[in-house]
């Protein structure tokens, strides 16, 4: 038996059904009850895959095929928590992927020479808590259990009562499985595989990522009576931050890439000045010495413009991670298993964070992209196509295979 698509598709529509409200928006941020409902399905459809299912105590979810934990397991993965307003497709494929991979090996007879473990990490997204990737870097020891769990989230929230409350805080101690690969299938997220007209990438490395939060303090005032140069505007000075990125740093460099994501005004109203600006700052470069060079302009930019606009600034670091090299042997089982299905298959650089960037710090650990219909990803329009999905899940199927014969 090859892949099922057909329960594949199915279960990828019932998870995004499960967090969709009533207007029919996908948010299932991380720990929240969409979150819990969506774990609530990937448990259930491992116990009934008949696979051992253990929570750790940052929540990541494992269904193991095989009883020895410790005889090193093939992982393969992804997440299902989303960002705001998201697709179906970021995470959830990759992790249904892995259950569709353990059916088919399981229908073809394949007898593993070790386990094979499907995960679901926490929090990949970081919109509700950062950092981002924050199950698996639990997981590899990146980030301590205890820092992770008193996480303040952007609501108030604090990330341990929430797993608690969702009743996915585990008995599993963190990092207790160690895998001896780690294959993580996901959609591009970006234009290239499409434009270029091919099926496959075979992800060899992945851009650097530096998260700030910026807080602007100045006076609040009135809009009507305050002359201009006797303003303290930190929604000016939150405007200024953002042209700097793309006028400076993003114009400097092809391969930088700046977002100003979320922005908080105080007190926010039409006609006071605002007295506070939050915003937060998403920088990306797969060059780490171009990333470095970026992040020390901001700062110097940032100092200078607290001068000149009369505000205070302080800047808080949400995440840092350096760029990342896969596993180039497992690189070349991807592009081998793709040549021998005869589909086309790129190496290319993941714009995008993912957990297998974390798992590449314990084992070798690659990624198979398959292509997002014009490049949309992080908005309900994010599309891949039946067949494509199931070209990617076929070549994890392949690369699985060879990988558990021993
Ligand atoms: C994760 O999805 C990221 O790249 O921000
Ligand atoms: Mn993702
Ligand atoms: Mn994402």
């Amino acid at each position: 038996m090859e892949i099922d698509a057909t329960q594949l598709m199915h279960r990828l529509y019932q998870l995004s059904d499960s967090a969709r409200d009533t207007n029919g928006v996908l948010s299932r941020l991380a720990l929240t009850d969409q979150d819990k409902a969506g774990r609530e399905l990937i448990v259930g459809w491992m116990e009934a895959d008949n696979l051992v299912v253990s929570i750790d105590a940052i929540g990541n979810i494992f269904g193991t095929w095989g009883s020895e934990i410790e005889a090193e397991p093939l992982m393969i993965g992804s997440h299902i928590d989303s960002v705001r307003d998201a697709g179906i497709y970021d995470g959830c494929y990759g992790v249904l992927s892995g259950l569709a991979v353990v059916k088919a090996l399981k229908e073809q007879g394949v007898e593993p020479a070790f386990p094979i473990v499907v995960v679901a990490f926490t929090n990949e997204e970081g919109n509700r808590y950062a950092p981002d990737m924050m199950g698996s870097l639990v997981h590899v020891g990146g980030l301590d259990l205890e820092q992770a769990l008193n996480t303040k989230g952007i609501d108030g929230s604090i990330l341990g009562d929430e797993l608690q409350r969702i009743g996915f805080a585990g008995s599993m101690s963190v990092g207790a499985i160690k895998p001896r690969a780690y294959l993580e299938l996901h959609i591009e997220q970006g234009p290239v595989l499409e434009a270029e007209g091919i099926s496959i990438g075979a992800v060899e490395d992945l851009q650097g990522i530096s998260w700030q939060e910026i807080t602007i303090d100045g006076v609040a005032n009135h809009a009507g009576t305050t002359p201009t140069r006797l303003r303290h505007d930190a929604g000016l000075a939150a405007a200024r931050i953002n042209t700097f990125l793309r006028d400076q740093l993003a114009s400097a460099s092809a391969s930088t890439v700046a977002t100003v994501g979320s922005i908080e005004y105080r007190p926010n109203v039409i006609n006071v000045i605002p007295s506070q600006a939050i915003l937060t700052i998403d920088l990306r470069d797969p060059d780490e010495a171009r990333l470095k060079s970026a992040e020390t302009q901001l700062e110097e930019y940032v100092e200078q413009l607290a001068l000149q606009e009369s505000v205070t600034i302080s800047v808080r670091r949400l995440a840092r991670f350096e760029p990342v090299q896969f596993d180039s042997e497992l690189v070349a089982e991807i592009e081998q298993a793709a040549q021998q299905r005869q589909l086309s298959c790129k190496r290319m650089t993941s714009g995008a964070g993912h957990d297998a960037q974390m798992m590449a710090r314990i084992c070798p650990a690659a990624m198979i992209f398959v292509p997002s219909k014009d490049g949309i990803s992080h908005n309900p329009g994010e599309y891949t196509d039946d067949q494509s999905l199931l070209q990617g899940s076929s070549v994890l199927l392949d690369v699985s295979r060879k990988l558990v014969a021993g």
